[in-house]
């Protein structure tokens, strides 16, 4: 049996993803419901990292901790040898989670009113975490060519010409549409940002998620001028942790760092907790990359269950996917409101995103995520099937 062919019971576990669909979704649902909405597994994560943390646990002193050179240079090593990527280690600084870490940047390096630039579909809290702070969000909407999107450049490099847009937030790997960024594309969209004197703040969460042929090109790589780029990383979508809360930021240019370390002075964010200093550590191991090339495996035969189920449906197309474990379904063509569809699929016991969760461009998409084991995703695709079958 596949390591990840296991099911685990997450019910009543105090899981976001299995015990919260009633209130998300604001409606009674089927007590079998199968989520595939959040981005989070349901494999339980890999052994070097329940390891690491029992050690944490069996030393019974839970004292204030520090993000020492353990994990710094586990950090680094990962980096280096799974994206080819040198980071000095006066880069790094540490937040608990990615969304925290946005805010953060949002709030230090930006003022009210600023106007925060990020492509569209995307990842709902590259927009809420701005409105919440007084900014405005505005939107670069992404381009599609046979299903392969790009940024319309000339479109963007319009977008940064407005002085009121200080920050552009990229998503790489993107979510929720499952593409990775060109080397080529991040050169031009860091000399686009460079040029009009624009902070560029990139997303890696899903970094080490490609699961095509193509690789995760970070874009402090590609760049040919990092000094106004800041990335964020973490282990948490990798190894199914993100219950743990731990991200790193790097952040090249030294004025920028003092300023963001001075902001979390000011606002008393201090280390991470000692639970997931461990689990960096324990993940950024060689057992850590064995199990995630065969995490990707598997989700590679999943994504290929998904593209044969939904094929079969009339109107519906799914996007093809390079990274991470969701996956963009087009059912433009059906002509179903989302109302009916999400009700619809609720109904029969699955619990999708909705698209224009992600913004308007999304309407007409669903967002489903594929990292469960595949007698879960099978009986899911089943009862999609259905659900559309439903509407003939
Ligand atoms: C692009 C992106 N950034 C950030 C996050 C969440 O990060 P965190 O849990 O560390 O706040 C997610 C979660 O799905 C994500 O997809």
């Amino acid at each position: 049996m596949n390591l990840f062919d296991e099911v685990i019971e997450r019910r009543d576990t105090g899981s976001l993803k299995w015990d919260r669909m009633q209130a998300i979704y604001n409606r009674v649902i089927p007590e079998d419901t199968i989520p595939l909405w959040i981005a989070d597994m349901d494999f339980a994560a890999p052994r070097c990292i329940r390891e690491a943390i029992d050690q944490k646990l069996q030393h019974g002193v839970f004292g204030y901790s520090f993000e020492n050179d353990a994990c710094q240079q586990a950090i680094i090593h990962w980096l280096a040898t799974q994206h080819d990527t040198v980071i000095q280690p006066e880069w790094i600084l540490y937040h608990q989670g990615v969304v925290p870490a946005i805010g953060a940047v949002v709030d230090a390096f930006t003022k009210k009113g600023d106007h925060i630039l990020m492509t569209e579909p995307i990842y709902p809290p590259f927009f809420h975490v701005p409105e919440q702070m007084d900014r405005t969000a505005v939107y670069c909407p992404l381009k599609e060519e046979d299903g392969t999107y790009t940024l319309d450049f000339a479109l963007f490099e319009q977008a940064l010409r407005d002085e009121k847009v200080t920050l552009f937030i990229l998503c790489h790997p993107h979510n929720p549409i499952g593409f990775t960024w060109s080397e080529s594309e991040l050169k031009t969209i860091a000399a686009l940002c460079k040029k009009h004197h624009v902070l560029l703040l990139s997303d890696e969460i899903h970094s080490d998620l490609v699961l095509s042929s193509e690789k995760h090109v970070p874009l402090l790589k590609a760049a040919e001028q990092t000094d106004h780029i800041i990335s964020l990383f973490a282990p948490t979508k990798t190894f199914n942790i993100a219950g743990i809360h731990a991200a790193f930021i790097f952040v090249p240019d030294a004025a920028r760092r003092l300023t963001l370390k001075k902001y979390f002075e000011r606002h008393f964010i201090s280390s991470l907790n000692v639970f997931a200093i461990a689990a960096i550590e324990g993940a950024f191991s060689e057992e850590g990359a064995r199990w995630l090339a065969q995490l990707k495996d598997y989700l590679r035969t999943n994504s290929q269950l998904v593209v044969d189920a939904l094929q079969t449906i009339p109107g519906v197309r799914v996007q093809k996917q390079q990274a991470t474990y969701l996956m963009w379904i087009d059912y433009r063509d059906t002509l179903l409101a989302e109302a009916d569809i999400m009700n619809a699929l609720l109904d029969h016991g699955v619990a999708l995103d909705a698209g224009s969760k992600y913004g308007a461009h999304g309407k007409g998409f669903l967002r489903l995520n594929i990292a469960c084991p595949k007698t879960t995703l099978t009986e899911a695709l089943e009862r999609i099937q259905k659900t559309f079958a439903s509407f003939t």
